[in-house]
């Protein structure tokens, strides 16, 4: 969580900054703060609670020259969201600033110390200790700033992506990072540094990604020097970045969320591509390639994600079983890592990621990998953590996804896990050749009827003004599309703040169906395949109790049309691949009520898109 941006070079800072705080808002958003270093020497903090708009608006006419600065939007963890929490923080003599995504575990203890050393706090903190630790050991030790920030940092327990400036010193920027993720640009004369890419794209292709325990230490026209924890010299490796900056703007629609629901059969498309050939009856998923063996054997795979991916990791549940005919648990990465879980060498864990910095997903991979477990990752943002600390896996090729709540990234996810299912099925000879090739034609199909189902949107948009002003929901669904009821609601509880439950439909009659009156809306993905009569009892369940059924159907059905208040028909497809087209009604849904509602859709309130800490 949080976002930082730094910036050193002949340009002005400020515009830079501000422009990457903007793009990198979807990482928290309760306060933002900049700090650039002027021509006279004179470093200027300006700090405000509330979105980077609020800042800007206070900073209006205020000094904010200089070509040297570091700017952060905010996700607390450490003290309430308010000016004096917001970052950057001083050191005790206010000559160091630093900005700080992550948690400094140890805090308490340091600031204690400190403050039997003379040290005073102006805020609540983890962030504001490390800065003052930073100068203590800078001035008692007599160490140059790199120094300084590497001892400090050999005292710290915890997650951090810092960047640390010096009043007296306007042509140096420390950066380090563990465990929070932080990219450096490399200009012609200037460079860039930010918590992901998008702030930097527009100015230059050529990037390093730090990695855990490196400093970064960034001298005006000079080359970029790394420095491990153990202070030994380390060669940066840069790389092209691939990313264009059209992907990271709104390109004419209303909100992120929107475009990134429209883009869903082209990232559907990009996923596959290169991977999927049904005229040739073949999957190649280079990433899993050398894991093939494992797979043939694995008695188990455990898939481990947190929130949206975690309800793909249950689409991939299914997927496995019936195909590869693999048992499967699906596990929050939050739960796993804290229960001592038993992992037998020969386990497969499948980590999914939109982020691919998850905290709770790294550390659960790190602790099945030190038990022998096969690492496989299925993340999007290339380059991330989990990838890199994942043995093989394959990137879901879904673009950058900005809205905080999740859409193309879950269709990604779906998309790859099941062409890893059915690739793994061949493998171990678990599919028929016929069923397989069938179902290589109909994956290819996908793209076009999500194209369908995107043109039902004046439809949804009616229902969503109908039901707009409920105050709870319940969204059922049974095998492959019960994960389809959890994603939905989760979507509208997430950015409309309406109370939503996923359930699977024959378990309401054992608790949620007490809830139903004529006020609540339930909707049922209710479409052809073997549950198909058992949903429709389910739903006669609901209507004799005068809920409200929103239906999502297969085209042409004429039962459940019958009963429900509003059916949504989506083009018909097979059974198992039902929430790669169900999924997007239920999006678009939860947009137009989130938006008739008067919230914020993009930013919705306490959450945020990259959740680095546990
Ligand atoms: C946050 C986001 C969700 C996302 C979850 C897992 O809660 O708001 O949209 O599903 O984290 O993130 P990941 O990047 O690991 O998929």
């Amino acid at each position: 969580m949080c976002g930082i941006v730094g910036y050193i070079g002949n340009r002005e800072a400020y515009p830079i900054l501000i422009k990457g705080l903007q793009r990198l808002e979807y990482r928290g958003y309760d306060s933002a703060g900049v700090a650039m270093l002027n021509t006279e020497g004179t470093l200027n903090v300006f700090k405000k609670k509330g979105k980077v708009s609020e800042l800007t608006a206070f900073v209006k006419d205020k000094d904010t020259s200089g070509n040297i600065g570091i700017g952060h939007t905010r996700w607390a963890t450490h003290g309430e969201p308010n000016d004096v929490n917001s970052h950057p923080h001083y050191s005790q003599s206010q000559n160091l600033v630093m900005i700080h995504n992550g948690i400094i575990e140890n805090y308490n203890a340091i600031k204690e110390r400190l403050i039997k050393r003379g040290h005073s706090f102006l805020s609540q903190t983890d962030t504001e200790v490390l800065i003052h630790l930073i100068e203590d050991i800078k001035e008692h030790e007599g160490f140059k700033l790199g120094h300084a920030v590497l001892a400090a940092l050999n005292q710290v327990i915890g997650a951090y992506a810092i960047v640390v400036m010096d009043k007296n010193d306007p042509n140096t920027l420390i950066a380090a990072k563990k465990g929070s993720p932080m990219v450096i640009g490399i200009g012609n004369d200037d460079y860039f540094i930010a918590s992901d890419a998008s702030p930097i794209v527009e100015y230059t292709k050529n990037v390093v990604y730090l990695e855990d325990e490196q400093v970064a230490i960034i001298r005006r026209g000079q080359e970029l020097k790394i420095r491990n924890l153990k202070d030994k010299e380390i060669t940066p490796y840069v790389q092209e970045l691939t990313l264009e900056l059209e992907a990271i703007e709104k390109g004419g629609y209303d909100h992120f969320m929107l475009k990134e629901i429209y883009e869903q059969p082209k990232s559907v498309r990009d996923s596959m591509r290169g991977r999927l050939n049904a005229n040739d009856g073949e999957i190649t998923l280079g990433g899993i390639v050398d894991h093939e063996g494992k797979f043939k054997k694995a008695k188990r795979i455990i898939f481990i994600a947190c929130g949206t991916s975690w309800h793909a990791g249950l689409v991939g549940e299914y997927l496995f079983e019936e195909y590869a005919r693999i048992p499967v648990e699906v596990e929050y990465a939050s739960e796993f890592r804290y229960r001592n879980p038993i992992i037998y060498p020969d386990d497969i864990v499948i980590a999914i990621s939109q982020s691919g910095e998850t905290a709770d997903t790294l550390a659960a991979i790190e602790l099945a990998k030190a038990k022998g477990a096969t690492i496989i990752g299925v993340c999007n943002v290339v380059g991330s953590s989990i990838p890199r600390a994942s043995h093989g896996g394959t990137y879901t090729h879904a673009g950058p996804e900005i809205g905080v709540a999740s859409t193309k990234a879950f269709t990604a996810q779906v998309t790859v896990l099941t062409l890893m299912a059915l690739h793994i099925a061949k493998v171990r000879g678990t599919i028929t050749e016929s069923r397989y090739r069938q179902m290589l034609y109909e994956m290819e199909s996908i793209p076009k009827k999500i194209e369908e189902v995107l043109k039902l949107n004046p439809q949804i948009k009616h229902i969503a003004e109908e039901y707009k002003d409920s105050r709870n929901a319940l969204y059922l669904g049974r095998g492959v599309s019960f994960p389809v009821a959890l994603e939905g609601a989760l979507k509208l509880k997430e950015i409309s703040y309406i109370h939503a439950e996923g359930y699977p439909a024959a378990e309401m009659k054992h608790g949620p169906i007490a809830l139903i009156d004529e006020e609540m809306p339930v909707f049922v993905i209710a479409t052809k395949g073997a549950n198909y009569e058992k949903v429709v009892s389910n739903i006669q369940e609901v209507k004799a109790r005068k809920g409200n059924i929103i239906a999502v159907v297969t085209a042409g059905d004429k039962e459940v049309k019958k009963m429900a208040d509003y059916v949504i028909e989506i083009p018909e497809t097979d059974e198992t691949l039902v929430p790669l087209i169900a999924v997007v009604p239920l999006q678009l849904l939860s947009y137009h009520i989130a938006v008739m509602r008067g919230c914020n859709v993009d930013q919705p309130r306490n959450l945020a898109k990259s959740v680095t800490v546990e």
